[in-house]
């Protein structure tokens, strides 16, 4: 299911969401542990992968490398490269998303070279990759760059000091991967520590690496000769957990999520509460609803974990334009996720952009007049529309818009939801949500 095809989400809004769903392995944990499973010629198992096309591409990429993938019934994938077949991405991966600069390092390891287009991803800033480049070249690779891509060749990596100018994860990430198996000792200062980076580090142990995570974002890899094959259950989607939570709050509903973990979501669980959300924790579930009558206006700042994700950010903003007030946010990732809000505001709520910093975390972005602070006031009722979604997690936003809004909407480029979210019809229907999928023309176009 490589592509979705052109879907779109029709949804009759006013609907409180009530019942219970399974929360799915994360996205961005699942398709850096099939990568990693690279730096093996065993077998690997990763149990519990959810249905989303962004894995279906990270299979596609690595089948092309010469990995044999296969799958039961279960959800669980069984993946192994006995034998690198082609040490090149082909061109049709260019600009899909950020996986093929993480191949780099493992296909280096088995190969020597490695041949990759350009990455791509959401459309939510300049994403640049020259941080991977930086410290791929300090551990001895040797990396051409022209308009399609990069070649890379190395007869071996060996470790580095390293020291990221941001806490990057994709190159937190990358570092990882190359130090696990390089000549040698690899330090990372001011490296990213998210929960899914800690659980790929979790896969790598597995796997045989040495890997130690130190205090004041330093992590320090012990290169060994050889990694094997392993079996891992990837930790769930704090994003999706989050997204389906503020639905179940903005809706006036209440929702189960089974596998959501608390110890991944603390941020977002206060920001919840703050907001007039509530939850229960028993067990290995979360339940959340609607704590009391009037949702409350907030300050927030994305950051780097254990911040407040800027993949919570949009979804949020939603939710915000049904609180009584002024609420304020600044994005500090990326300097340019607040595009959505114009669909928004179409819709009827009140949300107004700002290039300067609204708060006081240091930020990449001060006087470089991105429109990377938004201020909502609220509460706006919201008007059912024909929307179409820009990128992933927008998405999900305007999913939420359209659940809260007074009659009917048609959610165009139901694709780039399906990416990271699994069957959002089936699991939205079966809380109660009215939603039904038709064919899109418009998403059609918007693809090509
Ligand atoms: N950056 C650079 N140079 C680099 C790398 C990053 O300037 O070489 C900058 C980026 O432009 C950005 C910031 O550093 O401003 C953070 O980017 P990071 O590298 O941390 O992001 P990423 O690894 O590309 C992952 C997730 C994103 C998530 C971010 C931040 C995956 C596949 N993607 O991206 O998830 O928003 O970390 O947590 O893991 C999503 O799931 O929808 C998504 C966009």
């Amino acid at each position: 299911m490589l592509e979705t095809g052109a879907r779109a989400y029709r949804i009759r809004g006013g609907r409180p969401l009530n019942g219970a769903i399974r929360a799915q392995t994360a996205k961005n944990a699942v398709s850096k542990q099939l990568v990693a499973s690279l730096l093996t010629a065993e077998p690997c198992r990763l149990l519990d992968v959810p249905d989303i096309s962004e894995i279906e591409l990270a299979l596609g990429m690595l089948m092309e490398i010469g990995a044999t993938v296969s799958r039961d019934g279960s959800g669980a994938i069984d993946i192994q490269t006995a034998d690198i077949a082609s040490t090149a991405i082909g061109q049709r991966y260019s600009g899909v998303n950020r996986l093929p600069v993480l191949l780099i390092a493992p296909l280096l390891h088995r190969a020597g070279v490695a041949r990759v287009p350009v990455v791509g991803g959401d459309h939510i800033g300049e994403r640049p990759i020259d941080f991977h480049v930086a410290l791929l070249e300090q551990m001895g690779a040797r990396i051409d760059a022209d308009r399609d891509g990069y070649t890379a060749k190395a007869d071996r990596l060996r470790g580095a000091v390293i020291h990221l100018p941001y806490p990057s994860v994709g190159a937190t990430e990358n570092a990882i991967q190359a130090a696990c198996l390089a000549d040698g000792t690899t330090v990372i200062h001011n490296a990213a520590i998210e929960p899914e980076i800690v659980d790929t580090v979790l896969f790598l142990q597995k796997m045989g690496a040495l890997i130690q995570i130190e205090t004041d974002r330093k992590i320090v890899i012990e290169g060994v000769d050889r990694l094997s094959g392993t079996t891992h259950r990837p930790i769930a989607d704090r994003i999706e957990v989050a997204s389906f939570a503020m639905a179940a709050v903005a809706t006036g509903g209440r929702v189960r999520i089974a596998g959501a973990d608390q110890r991944t979501m603390v941020t977002f669980l206060n920001v919840l509460r703050k907001v007039g959300g509530g939850f229960e924790i028993v067990d290995d579930a979360i339940t959340f609803f609607r704590a009391g009558d009037a949702l409350r206006p907030i300050h927030i700042e994305t950051d780097v974990h254990p911040g407040f994700m800027t993949d919570w950010q949009q979804p949020m903003v939603t939710l915000l334009t049904q609180a009584e007030g002024v609420s304020v946010l600044h994005e500090t990732v990326y300097e340019n996720r607040f595009g959505y809000t114009r669909t928004l505001n179409d819709m009827g709520a009140n949300i107004a952009l700002s290039t300067a910093c609204l708060g006081g975390k240091p930020c990449r972005f001060r006087e470089r007049n991105f429109p990377h602070s938004a201020v909502v006031q609220g509460a706006t009722p919201l008007v059912g529309r024909r929307i179409e979604v820009p990128d992933l997690r927008a998405g999900f936003a305007y999913l939420l818009a359209a659940l809260i809004a007074e009659g009917q909407s048609e959610v165009l480029g139901a694709r780039f939801i399906e990416r990271g979210y699994a069957d959002i019809p089936g699991r939205l229907a079966s809380i109660g949500a009215d939603i039904d999928v038709v064919p899109s023309l418009e998403s059609d176009l918007a693809a090509q």
